[in-house]
This record gives structure tokens, sequence and C-alpha cells, in this order.
């Protein structure tokens, strides 16, 4: 028998009879773009296509634990650039508060250090933030966490890496770098979620950087996969074969708005995130 692959209004439809009622949403820098920040990888105007003047001898060393504690002057003057305070929620983060409001929210993992899930109105027990947040700070020598305020001011006001008053080592807010650990609100959840997910929402993210990037993997291989994304990434099923994969190509705003067009969100959704 041949195979029909989905469709979003199909998908919509089921939608809409209260199917999905724990809806796992992945996120990453695409979803911040149309807030003014640009994402990592997209070539020409992703930061790491933007890093000439740092002399790095690869992009991501900006965010590297290794190299910073030898060379912090890089990730200083981005961190300066980049610490978050002026930058509004997108359409995209509107959405995903409505379906926490519609309690059909798991869980949101974003990659995004950008903290504008939370400041969406997204509930902070359904936010996991992959990557950190500049929320809180500590020593990458001895771990202890240092007063947020004096990094920043370090940072941002003075150019020179924070100095942990126990310790002597050099401080950084707490962003994951290359080469540490996922917080652990990720690894306390991760498996339970994926378990329970009934489907998945992918958006904005290349799936390039582990471990976040194998989540749209681990749900069951019952559950529905959608992607709003310019690209494809990771292995979102377009062949005849696909059963369950949706891949809504273009920009996650226009995505979302259209989807929620055909689940009757439309005004919602305008509500959510004109206030
Ligand atoms: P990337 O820059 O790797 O990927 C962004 C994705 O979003 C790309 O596939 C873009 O095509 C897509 N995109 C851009 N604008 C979009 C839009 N308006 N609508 C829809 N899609 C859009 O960013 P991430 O996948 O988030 O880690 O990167 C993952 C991690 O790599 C980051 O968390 C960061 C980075 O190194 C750390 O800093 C530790």
């Amino acid at each position: 028998e041949a195979n029909t692959p989905p469709t979003l209004s199909h998908l919509a439809s089921l939608f809409k009879t209260k199917k999905y009622s724990k809806i796992l949403v992945l996120t990453g820098a695409g979803i911040s773009v149309a807030a003014g920040i640009p994402d990592f990888r997209t070539a020409g105007t992703g930061l790491y296509s933007n890093l000439e003047k740092y002399n790095l001898p690869h992009p991501t060393a900006v965010f590297d634990i290794d190299f910073y504690k030898d060379n912090p002057a890089p990730f200083v003057m981005l961190a300066s650039e980049i610490w978050p305070g002026n930058h509004l929620p997108t359409k995209t983060h509107a959405f995903i508060k409505l379906l926490s409001d519609k309690g059909i929210l798991l869980r949101n993992y974003t990659q995004n250090i950008d903290g504008l899930e939370v400041l969406g109105g997204v509930p902070e027990e359904k936010v996991i933030e992959c990557h950190g947040h500049f929320r809180t700070a500590s020593c990458t020598s001895c771990g202890s966490p240092m007063d947020v305020s004096l990094v920043s001011k370090s940072i941002i006001e003075d150019g020179v890496p924070p100095v942990c008053a126990k310790c002597g080592g050099i401080g950084k807010p707490d962003i994951v770098f290359f080469g540490e650990d996922l917080p652990s609100v990720f690894h306390g959840n991760i498996n339970r979620d994926v378990k329970e997910a009934d489907m998945i929402i992918v958006m904005g993210t290349s799936l390039q950087v582990q471990p976040v990037a194998g989540i749209p993997d681990y749900v069951s291989s019952k559950v529905p996969r959608l992607l709003f994304n310019r690209e494809h990434v990771g292995n979102f099923d377009t062949s005849e074969y696909n059963y369950r994969d949706i891949f809504e190509a273009g920009n996650c705003d226009d995505g979302v708005e259209n989807f929620c067009e055909m689940i009757g969100w439309g005004e919602e959704l305008r509500t959510c995130y004109e206030n």
C-alpha cells in the first residue's frame, strides 16, 4: 500500500481535535533573528561569519572553555555586545507562550541564551535553557557562584574578565561553552520528556550541536515532528516513505502564523504578540 506523507493541514485538523497535549518544543537562534539577534551559522549574517576582529583560530573558539581560560579577551568583548536586555520576544516566542497557556506545552528546550522565552511569558518551569543564560555567573576554575552584577560590570563597563574573589580564577556568565556540560536541569528532564512527548515542534535551529541536536531522534517513532526552519536540517524525512515529519520552509514567524490560522489560534496569537 502506498504511503501518504503527512501534510500540515492534516496535522492541524488532528491538533484541533485536542489529540496533542504534551508538546515538546525545540528552539534555536533562528527564532530570535526577527528580534534582531543574529543566529550563529547563517553564512554572512550569522555570528560565526562576523568574528574577524577577534582574530580567532576558528569561530567557535570564542565559546570554547579552554580557549577562554588562556585568552578571555574575545569573549569579554563579544559578551559586552550580546549581553541580553535590548531585544523583545517574537511571534514564535508568543506561540510557545500560547501552547503553555493552553496547557499543552510539555517543555521548551531552547539553545538560546537570550532569555526571550521567559521574557515572553513562558513559565520558567516550562523552559530548559540547554546552553545556559546570563542571569547568573560562576568561576571557571573553582566553580563558585559569582555576583552577576559584578561580572556584568567587569565585562560591560570595564571590558576585563571578571576575577573570582575566592580563588582568583576568571569568571563568566553561566552560558555553556564548548567543553562544558549542560545544566543539570537538562539532564534531569530530558529522558522523561522525550518519552512523554506526543508531538515535537523544532524551530530555528541547524541541529549541529549535540546533545540537543539529538532530541528529535529520541522521541517515540510515532510522534509527529514539525519543523519550522529556513533550511532543511537534521534527519526530517522528506522522502516518499515519510509518515510523520512535516518541514515548513521559511521564517518561523510565518510558519507559526500560518499554523495558528489553521488551528483557529490566529486572533489569540496576535493578542499574545501585541501584549
Ligand atoms: P544556528 O545559527 O546554528 O542555526 C540557526 C538555524 O535557524 C539555521 O538553520 C537557519 O537557517 C535558521 N534560521 C535563521 N533565521 C530563521 C528564521 N527567521 N526562521 C526560521 N529559521 C531561521 O543556531 P543554533 O542551531 O541555535 O551554542 O545553534 C546551536 C548552538 O550553536 C548555539 O546554542 C550556540 C552555537 O554555538 C553556544 O553558544 C554554546
